[in-house]
Formats: structure tokens, C-alpha cells, sequence
């Protein structure tokens, strides 16, 4: 039985002005008729599973709960976190909570703020993947590198399995950009997709192994977890004192019982706003827009108008996000760049 677990916990600051603390980017509608989370869930169609479980922060809770009614999931499945500690907690408690209810589940661990382009090719992966999880192994999926990114993690392949996969012959969470250029170059790596599937007890079993203060937090938070509504709540106080940490650094560069599965199906992570326009189907003059835009002699801009309309003249490779109470500007190859606007926000308080 595969037991999607998507985790909604990021705060995604890359793409202010729409993602906001109290309005991070997997809630938001990008594209098209829903948001990422509910694209996540409906990538789940063609695959043969349980309802997904979500991971969410507390203060987002109603905002996961009508997200998901509105595409009729049934909202019973939402642990709520008091405080994000990153992904590796956030998934023991998954785990912990699929084993309580005696379904040593094989956990699809997904992020909620993922396109991906077909998801066909996705619920092949996963089948492919499948056989693997069974067998005990950490599987993760792997997107071939094409370029000396650091905000991922990468995955260097070993000995092919059997079938599909690779053995990972080392995992190397977000390195500086002399190593990554060395990885682009050396052509054994993939980019790891951050998504994963592994029986939920082989998971806690590493994690005991690696991080065992972890574990033992997780495992206090959810001694007596209780729920109210559709929500599962873990203890504030227990949570609070488990360490903070990814998956990446705490079990999977370190676990020696990992495969790669390839995943070709047009993954982006949309980690910015000129990612978001690389990935987007484009008009003739290259511009991409959602909501009331005008144009006129325009070209390549990325421009998402919330509340108002916006037009652009005579402007070249601009991204423009208009939202009711903050606008941006930027040239579309500076836009990694926001997040100094944003740390400017911060200190402003
Ligand atoms: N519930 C919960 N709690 N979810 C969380 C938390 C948390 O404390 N922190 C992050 N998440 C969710 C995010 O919303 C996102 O969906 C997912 O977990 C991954 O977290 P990110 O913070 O976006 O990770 P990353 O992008 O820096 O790195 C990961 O993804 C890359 C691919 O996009 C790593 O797995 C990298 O190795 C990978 O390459
Ligand atoms: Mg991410």
C-alpha cells in the first residue's frame, strides 16, 4: 500500500510578493485552476494509494483543509506542527503515525510546491520505484542535472539495480558552487527532486540509527497526540524540543541503503520567478501572464497580476508581480535577487 505524504510546511520566500509567511507558495495558484498543493494531490490520480496524508504548519490549517475539500479530498488526513522543524521531523511524525495505525505503509514523501509537467511519467517513476521500497531500500528521485544549481541535493549513481535505479553511491546535500560545477561536469549526478518512497518503519529505522534525538523527540510529540476536527496535533512542548533538520542531512546522505529511480516528467521545484516563466507555455512573443495583463511591443516578460491590471510597453525579459499591497519589478535574470528585498522587510520588522 503507498501512503502519499505531502509536505506543506516551507515558507518559499523566493517568490514574494505573492508568497508571503501567512500565504506560502504551495497554497498559491500559479497556474491555471488550482493551487500546487491541490496539483500535488491531483498528480496522485493514475496511482493506486490511500488518501494523502498533508504536513502542514498550525496556522495554515484552514487554508489546507478547504484547499483540499475543494477538490474533494476528504480533509481527515492533516498533521498539524506548531513550529516547522524542517522535513525530517515532519516526516517521522508521518511515519509514526502511519505505524500507530498499524500500516507499515510504504510513504510517498512529496513537496507540496512542485510542477511537474506529466504526470504520467511521474506514476511510472513511482511503480518503477516501488519494487525497490519494498525491498527495504530509501528511494529517491532523480532529475538529470543540467546545470551547477545549490539549492539541491546531489546524488551521485552507483551499480544499476535490477529493472530501473541506481544504487546511490553518495548524496551530497546542497554544495557550494565549485562542487556542483565538478558534479555538472563529471555527468554521474542527478539533482535529488525531494521526493522519496520508503516503508514508513525502514524510515524511523535510519532515523533512530542517525539521528536518534529526533526520533526520540518525534516520538514524544506524538505520545498522546490528540485531534480535534480533521486535524491530528502533536505536543507543543516536545515539538518545540526537537531538533531542526532535513531528511537530506539527517538520513540521506548517510544511509548506505539508498536508490536513485530517474525521473524525466518535466519537474520543476519553481524556485523563483524566472523559473516559473522558463517552465511556462508561452505566447509568440515569449510572455507569460495570469491575470488582467495588456501588452504592446513586449517580449519574454513574466507577469502575474493579482488586483489590478497591468500593462507593459516597449519592455524586454521583466518580471512583474502585482498584488494588492506590494509590487515587483525585476529583470527577469536578477530575480534571485528578491530575497534581499525581503531580509530588507524583515529588518524593517
Ligand atoms: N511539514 C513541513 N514542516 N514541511 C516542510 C518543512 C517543515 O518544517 N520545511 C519544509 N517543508 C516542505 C516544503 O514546503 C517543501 O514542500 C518541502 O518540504 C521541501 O522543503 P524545502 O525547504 O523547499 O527544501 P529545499 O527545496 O531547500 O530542498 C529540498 O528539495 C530540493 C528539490 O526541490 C531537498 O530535498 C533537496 O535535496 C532537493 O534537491
Ligand atoms: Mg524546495
Amino acid at each position: 500500500n503507498i501512503f502519499p505524504v505531502i509536505m506543506a510546511g516551507g515558507n518559499g520566500s523566493r517568490l514574494w510578493p505573492l508568497s508571503r509567511v501567512l500565504y506560502p507558495k504551495q497554497f498559491l495558484r500559479l497556474e491555471g485552476d488550482y493551487t500546487m498543493l491541490q496539483e500535488t494531490v491531483r498528480r496522485l490520480d493514475g496511482l493506486s494509494c490511500s488518501a494523502p496524508l498533508v504536513i502542514c504548519n498550525e496556522e495554515h490549517r484552514f487554508l489546507v483543509a478547504e484547499q483540499l475539500r475543494a477538490i474533494d479530498q476528504l480533509a481527515g488526513n492533516i498533521i498539524l506542527e506548531p513550529v516547522g522543524r524542517n522535513t525530517a521531523p515532519a516526516i517521522a511524525l508521518a511515519a509514526m503515525t502511519a505505524l500507530a495505525k498499524g500500516d507499515d505503509a510504504l510513504l510517498l514523501v512529496l513537496a507540496a510546491d512542485h510542477v511537474i509537467r506529466s504526470p504520467q511519467a511521474f506514476v511510472a517513476a513511482v511503480e518503477a520505484a516501488r519494487p525497490h521500497a519494498e525491498a527495504g531500500k530509501l528511494v529517491t528521485f532523480g532529475i538529470v542535472a543540467t546545470a551547477p544549481e545549490t539549492g539541491y541535493g546531489y546524488i551521485r549513481r552507483g551499480a544499476p539495480q535490477a529493472d530501473s535505479g541506481y544504487a546511490v553511491a553518495q548524496f551530497v546535500e546542497k554544495p557550494n558552487l565549485e562542487t556542483a560545477r565538478h558534479y555538472l561536469e563529471c555527468g554521474e549526478y542527478y539533482w535529488n527532486s525531494g521526493m522519496f518512497l520508503f516503508r514508513a518503519s525502514r524510515y524511523l529505522q535510519e532515523l533512530q540509527c542517525f539521528r536518534p534525538d529526533i526520533h526520540a523527540a518525534c516520538a514524544q510529540a506524538l505520545g498522546n497526540p490528540s485531534s480535534d476536527m480533521d486535524f491530528i496535533r502533536v505536543d507543543k512542548e516536545a515539538f518545540l524540543a526537537c531538533p531542526d533538520d532535513s531528511i537530506d542531512y539527517a538520513v540521506m546522505e548517510k544511509t548506505r541503503d539508498a536508490v536513485v529511480v530517474p525521473l524525466d516528467a518535466g519537474w520543476s521545484d519553481v524556485g523563483s520567478w524566472s523559473s516559473l516563466w522558463e517552465i511556462s507555455p508561452k505566447a509568440d512573443d515569449g510572455n507569460v501572464q495570469q491575470g488582467d495583463v495588456l501588452y504592446h511591443a513586449s517580449r519574454n516578460n513574466y507577469v502575474y497580476a493579482e488586483s489590478a491590471l497591468v500593462s507593459l510597453v516597449g519592455v524586454e525579459d521583466l518580471v512583474v508581480v502585482q498584488t494588492k499591497d506590494a509590487t515587483l519589478v525585476a529583470r527577469r535574470d536578477q530575480v534571485q535577487e528578491v530575497k534581499k528585498i525581503v531580509d530588507q522587510l524583515k529588518q524593517q520588522g
